[in-house]
């Protein structure tokens, strides 16, 4: 199966145009073939009590507000607009190629805009309001990693610890999502000097049509790369057992009783909802 389609220049020797879109079809797949066997594997498989500790980590209940702060409203606003955003790239990129003709150019170049903007503004609040470091992997993931594998393989390992606001897999699913974004967007923004927009004249010599010809390539692995990316976080998004957590998305908050469960405050420190000002996110919390 041929990954690229190549086009002959003007020159006689093969330049790269776009994916092929039969890897549309390859990441659907993957996908739901993922989720298929996540599910098998949860239902079917999974020991419970592997994930992590059922122990206290030494923590006062009382002290645990009854609503603790998990999204703040310029988080879950960003999120509501980068998620719809992201849907409308998707369908009007992919409906004309599964044989829904319609102008989507225009209505797609409009939602990377909105795209573009709500991840400058996430980087600037995750920069500078939030916990920066939350979201990349540390050793204590590290090691809790390596300790459920040994304990997978039914070695002696000690006891995973609860999680800090993020869970390694989270971490490392944004990690990626992010650069599938950066490319998308990076490469969707020089794509726009191609087309008809109010911004500049269109000009599509400011590139060789090699250059032109990898950079389509690019944008359409993170486009296709997307659509198994968003599958998995719908999929994970409506699984029982993390419903609290997309709750949390919409109200801001999880109950005393979950973050008991999941969490261990000493890696992710309990705040109070506050619903007035709908703060506290996971802002840095000084020892
Ligand atoms: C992240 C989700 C995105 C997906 C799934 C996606 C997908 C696609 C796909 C499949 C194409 C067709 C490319 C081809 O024919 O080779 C395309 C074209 C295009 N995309 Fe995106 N894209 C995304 C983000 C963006 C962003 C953020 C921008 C702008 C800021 C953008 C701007 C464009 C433009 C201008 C074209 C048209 C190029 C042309 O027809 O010459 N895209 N996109």
């Amino acid at each position: 199966m041929n990954l690229i389609e190549w086009a002959q220049s003007p020159w006689g020797g093969q330049i790269p145009i776009h994916i092929s879109w039969t890897l549309l079809w390859v990441f659907a797949a993957a996908g739901v073939l993922f989720l298929v066997a996540h599910a098998i594997y949860v239902g079917f498989f999974a020991k419970s009590g592997a994930v992590h500790s059922t122990g206290g980590a030494g923590v006062n209940v009382a002290q645990i507000p009854e609503h603790v702060a998990r999204h703040s409203f310029g988080s879950r606003t960003f999120h509501a607009i980068m998620a719809l955003s992201m849907l409308a790239l998707l369908f009007t990129a992919f409906l004309p190629k599964v044989g829904v003709q319609f102008p989507w150019v225009t209505y797609h170049w409009i939602a990377g805009i909105v795209l573009t903007i709500s991840v400058i503004y996430h980087i600037i609040h995750a920069t500078f309001v939030l916990d920066f470091w939350s979201i990349w992997p540390d050793e204590t993931d590290r090691e809790d990693a390596v300790r459920r594998f040994r304990r997978a393989l039914g070695q002696d390992a000690p006891e995973p610890r609860k999680f800090a606001k993020y869970p390694l897999e989270n971490k490392l699913y944004h990690m990626i999502v992010m650069l599938a974004g950066l490319a998308a967007i990076g490469t969707g923004l020089f794509m726009m000097k191609r087309v008809r927009t109010p911004f500049f004249t269109r000009n599509p010599y400011v590139f060789s049509d090699m250059t032109w010809g990898w950079m389509y390539v690019l944008h359409g692995l993170a486009g296709v790369g997307f659509v198994a990316l968003v599958t998995v976080h719908i999929y994970f998004a409506i699984r029982p057992e993390k419903f609290f957590i997309t709750k949390s998305m919409i109200f801001g908050w999880i109950t005393r009783e979950n973050y008991i469960e999941h969490y261990d405050p000493l890696r992710w420190p309990p705040v109070a909802e506050d619903s007035a000002s709908g703060s506290a996110d996971s802002k840095k919390v000084s020892a």
